[in-house]
């Protein structure tokens, strides 16, 4: 892609220009965003900068793992794995309202990623995989005097508190143009095309209290309905697939016993940036055979719902 090899060698040029001799730091999430911004000031500074995951213990199945074997294994980046799972958890112990669930995990993941740099002696720079589209919202949403729908999780108020100044390489850049970059720069498909996660992550997709047996039940739940989706060839044309496990249990039959456990519901949205979406029109036999593998699949769940709720007036996540 000519446009994206271009703005590749002219973003190297003004990360060295800004960053010099100093050191840089960056958050990664697994998501595409920070994992390209990653690369791409890594092919400018190489290992003046350092990779701090934040692993909360609410990510999907298996995604620490592929995102510390990436960065670390695959492409060599300096890395530093914060598994933090037990105090996230730990700290969100009985909290059940879904904004008190963010500013407890927003808080945390900044003193846990304030701590990790401390450790590493610090940095000059914040890097953060920014695009045009957070740099617009924060303006509309947070810059606002009482609008506050969901307060998005993010770093904010990270640099100042740390004394860095801010490295953001993706700030003129849409949601498409960064996976090209991605693209550009070697990112794996799988990294490439991901869906868009939130940072509170499965917090925000179990309504009421989480537990860790909750969370195993649900990153079951959902991988089993994403391998669904991706055979199905719709991973793609989806722009958010996710499971939520609701806090309502219902009866039901398994061979000749009566269980009693957890609803399921589905949820699939195509939209453009995620400020308004439709609900995806699944085939009534995609949904039978994906519920069907799920009930049978997973220990916790015997019913399977689907969510058709637009946004507006629904929001995407269920919190
Ligand atoms: P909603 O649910 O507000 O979601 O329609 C719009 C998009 O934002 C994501 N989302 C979040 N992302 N922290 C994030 O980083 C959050 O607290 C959060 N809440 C929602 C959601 O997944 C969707 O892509």
């Amino acid at each position: 892609d000519w446009t994206m090899a271009t703005y590749r060698e002219e973003a190297i040029a003004k990360i060295r220009a800004q960053v010099g001799n100093g050191r840089v730091i960056c958050g990664l999430s697994g998501g595409v965003d920070s994992s390209v911004a990653a690369l791409l000031i890594h092919e400018a500074i190489g290992d003046q900068l350092t990779c701090v995951f934040v692993d909360h213990g609410l990510l999907r199945k298996d995604e620490a793992e592929q995102v510390v074997s990436l960065f670390r294994n695959h492409y060599n980046i300096p890395l530093v794995h914060a598994d933090a799972s037990d105090l996230f958890l730990g700290a969100l112990e009985g909290v059940t309202d879904p904004e008190q669930k963010r500013k407890t995990i927003g808080k945390l993941f900044i003193e846990v990623f304030e701590a990790e740099a401390k450790k590493i002696g610090g940095a000059d720079f914040l890097a953060q995989g920014t695009l045009y589209p957070d740099v617009i919202e924060s303006v509309s949403f947070h810059g606002g005097p009482s609008v506050t729908i969901k307060s998005h999780h993010n770093v904010g108020g990270l640099p100042e508190r740390m004394d860095m100044k801010l490295v953001e390489p993706l700030r003129e850049l849409f949601k498409d143009e960064v996976r090209a970059l991605g693209r550009e720069l070697g990112l794996p498909e799988a990294f490439v095309g991901r869906h868009p996660f939130p940072g509170p992550g499965l917090a925000i997709r179990i309504p009421g209290e989480i537990t860790r047996e909750k969370i195993g039940i649900l990153q079951q739940a959902d991988a089993i309905y994403l391998d669904e989706i991706r055979k199905a060839g719709l991973y793609d044309v989806i722009w958010q697939a996710f499971a939520v496990l609701l806090p309502v249990r219902t009866v039901g039959v398994m061979g000749d016993g009566r269980t009693y456990d957890h609803v399921l519901a589905l949820r699939a949205v195509t939209s453009v940036d995620g400020m308004t979406a439709d609900f995806y029109p699944f085939d009534m036999n995609f949904l039978g055979r994906a519920a069907t593998r799920i009930i049978n699949e997973v220990r916790g769940i015997n019913r399977v719902v689907y969510d058709v709720t637009s946004k507006p007036p629904g929001t995407i996540e269920w919190e």
